[in-house]
């Protein structure tokens, strides 16, 4: 895509082409700024390639798997042969590899300079690729995140990353899933409803801790209703593989066996050997430190996406990015606020929130908050689906709601209404006017708003 005569002088450089990288690089070529987009991989970055879209591709594989195995619950009279793993990966590489030429096409007729290479950033206006030197006015870091492992958990063979899980030949026997985040609790959905047996090991107390504590009581009773196995609080000591299988000790002396040991302990930020702490770019525990205008210490050098310390979510990284874009060309827009940013774990059930959960909103309200939650056993749509789950809203009292915590399946479609609720500071009373279309799963966000402003319709008071 490199140009034959590329300038060597641009508004804008931007290390890193994911979510984050290439968002800001949309905005600010739309607003007329000349820009360098330097990618070591592919354009697209995690999110396309080895995050958020191919395991949503499997998610939706895992829940057709469902349909078919379950399909006599709804007078189907359906049998699950196999799952065909070479088929899958065909249909979610083809999902990918369509979203990568589409997004090739937008940046090449944006006008903006893809760069292949790895960049180094060399001063607040330099970034050297295998020996080009390009400067910028103004440089964007945003190399994003690596799947992490744990200091003597080397990952390799059967002991996999999220990274590898997506292109497994086979569906494994027994899958142990080692963290109970996000990543741990999508793959452990997944793998559960492809066939395997699943272990799911978490450190913390309970599922999705991050979560309100409500959402993860909810998701444990879903996944042991699942068959799959949780063992929260617990603590590893080591996993030793051979060729049959992994054996995961954990403290003080128990053993499991498993044919894959899938690492889901969080995710690092890729920043390490591209010059950023040698530029004099100041660093936190290997995340770039900046301000709420995503300003780095090194004047003109910004940071957007996973680099940032946050939530680590594609688009935040959007978000951040096109803010950049705009800061840059002198819109003065307004900040990215972390807490607006809605949250979705596409496991089954699915997560999806926004704002605070009850807790944090005990701690900055104290008794000035409160809760209500509607189960989605009274919502019609929720029925026909079969899910069960709940709408759950944290509320300062006599004032807006500050939080909303739902799970089910399919109640990610529902967290575009949340956060416009949560993110515009709606009382109950603003939504409860409005009418919710029937029967809809929707219905039931609507619902918990007619609870609060103290007129329930399919709920007790
Ligand atoms: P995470 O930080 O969400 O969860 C990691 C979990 O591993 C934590 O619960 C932690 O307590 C546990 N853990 C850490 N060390 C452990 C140990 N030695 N033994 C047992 N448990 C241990 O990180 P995760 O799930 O790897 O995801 C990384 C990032 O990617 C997250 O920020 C997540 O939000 C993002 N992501 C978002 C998705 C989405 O929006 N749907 C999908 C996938 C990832």
């Amino acid at each position: 895509m490199q140009s034959a005569s590329p300038r060597q002088a641009y508004d804008l450089v931007i290390l890193g082409g994911g979510s984050g990288g290439y968002a800001c690089a949309l905005r600010a070529a739309e607003l007329g700024l000349t820009v360098a987009l330097v990618e070591r991989d592919l354009l697209g970055g995690t999110c396309l390639h080895r995050g958020c879209i191919p395991t949503k591709a499997l998610l939706h594989t895992a829940e057709v798997a469902d349909a078919a195995r379950e399909s006599h619950r709804f007078g189907v009279r359906a049998t699950l042969k196999s799952i065909d793993m070479a088929a899958v990966h065909a249909y979610k590489d083809g999902v990918v590899g369509r979203l990568h030429k589409g997004l090739q096409g937008l940046v090449g007729a944006a006008g903006i300079e893809l760069v292949s290479g790895t960049g180094t950033l060399r001063s607040a206006t330099e970034v050297e690729v295998e020996g080009r030197v390009l400067s910028g006015r103004h440089i964007v870091l945003a190399t994003g995140s690596f799947a992490r492992s744990l200091p003597d958990l080397p990952i390799g063979g059967r002991i996999v990353t999220s990274d590898e899980a997506l292109t497994l030949s086979e569906v494994p026997d027994r899958v142990v899933v080692l963290g109970g985040g996000v990543i741990g609790v999508e793959f452990a959905s997944i793998f559960a409803s492809l066939g395997s047996a699943v272990t799911v090991l978490e450190a913390l107390p309970r599922l999705v801790a991050g979560e309100d504590e409500d959402v993860s009581t909810q998701l444990h009773r879903a996944f042991r209703k699942r068959g799959i196995t949780t063992r929260t609080g617990v603590s590893l000591q080591s996993a030793e593989q051979d060729g049959e299988g992994v054996t995961i000790t954990l403290e003080p002396d128990e053993q499991l066996r498993a044919d894959v040991l899938l690492v889901a302990v969080g995710r690092g930020p890729r920043t390490e050997g591209l010059g950023f702490a040698e530029a004099g770019v100041a660093m936190e525990r290997g995340f770039v430190s900046t301000d709420a205008r995503l300003r780095t210490s090194l004047p003109g050098v910004y940071a957007v996406g996973d680099i940032v310390p946050g939530l680590q979510l594609a688009h935040r990284g959007f978000a951040q990015g096109v803010f950049v874009a705009e800061e840059i060309a002198g819109l003065e827009p307004a900040v990215v606020q972390e807490e607006g940013i809605p949250r979705v774990t596409y496991s089954d059930p699915e997560i999806a929130s926004v704002g605070l959960t009850q807790a944090q909103a005990q701690e900055r309200y104290g008794a000035a908050s409160s809760s209500y939650t509607y189960n989605l056993a009274g919502n019609g749509k929720s029925q026909i689906l079969g899910t069960a789950g709940f709408v759950k809203l944290v509320r300062v009292d006599d004032g807006p709601v500050v939080g909303v915590h739902m799970v089910g399946s399919r109640v990610s479609e529902q967290v575009g209404e949340a956060q416009l609720i949560v993110n515009w500071e709606a009382l109950p009373e603003d939504v409860a006017a409005h009418v919710h279309a029937h029967p809809t799963q929707n219905e039931a966000l609507g619902e918990a708003h007619l609870a609060l402003a103290g007129k329930p319709l399919h709920a007790h008071g």
